[in-house]
């Protein structure tokens, strides 16, 4: 993935352009033609957040065990979610997602605990950040409180994003006209070119399969249940 810093500056630098421009409204164009639309990218971006979250449910694990801890797997996961969850994916949602539902006054008390699941996962993953930044896998307090707070996280953000893949997403399509989506998955297209760069999304989930496999999970395969030793 593009080093911290850039892309932490890249993105700041592009989420306060997309929340100073208006791309939907102004109709930009630069994101028209074929190619995902937004609810498929913002699935990708679940998808993403949850292989996280197996990496930091990995450690929490080991932890329990008494393993060897690699503090900086703990905090390269951490900065995935940092930049792609909260930097990026809940900041489209909120100037996009939510006030579309809010224009058709639509799912409302819904809305509400997502935008408040938003302020407390932005907040969770700062104390995952300080938490990792401090980390020592000696310090049997250190471990206990990182241990609580990816489980807390991993609860929170289980959920919240099953429920907008499965209930808010599909509804979209009942709040916006075809020619808004259009518009919508324009601004998603040039917005993820822009804050994310050329495979930016590619390229974080290169991170993450580079700690699966230091983590011993990176085949898939390695998933697939042995049912023969159940019965
Ligand atoms: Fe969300
Ligand atoms: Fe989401």
């Amino acid at each position: 993935m593009p080093s911290k810093n850039t892309l932490s500056r890249r993105t700041f630098i592009a989420v306060a352009g997309v929340a100073g421009t208006g791309l939907l409204g102004a109709g930009c164009s630069g994101g028209s033609g074929p190619g995902p639309t937004a609810v498929e990218l913002l699935d990708r971006h679940h998808g993403l957040l949850h292989r996280a979250i197996a990496i930091l449910e990995e450690i929490r694990g080991g932890m329990d065990a008494r393993m060897d801890l690699p503090p900086e797997i703990i905090q390269g996961t951490v900065a995935v979610i940092r930049l792609y969850g909260i930097d990026y994916h809940q900041k489209m949602e909120e100037k996009y997602i939510l006030p579309a539902f809010e224009a058709a006054k639509k799912m409302g008390a819904l809305l509400g605990v997502l935008r408040e699941q938003h302020a407390a996962g932005a907040q969770l993953t700062a104390i995952l950040q300080k938490l990792a930044s401090e980390f020592s896998a000696k310090d049997l307090e250190k471990r206990r409180t990182m241990g609580s707070a990816i489980h807390q996280f991993s609860r929170l953000c289980r959920a919240h994003s099953d429920h907008e893949s499965t209930v808010l997403y599909p509804a979209l399509y009942q709040v916006m006209k075809p020619k808004a989506i259009g518009d919508l998955n324009g601004a998603f297209r040039k917005s993820e070119l822009e804050v994310l760069g050329h495979n930016g999304f590619e390229e974080g989930i290169k991170t993450l399969v580079n700690y699966e496999n230091a983590l011993g999970t990176g085949d898939l395969a390695s998933f697939t249940p042995r049912i023969d030793e159940l019965s």
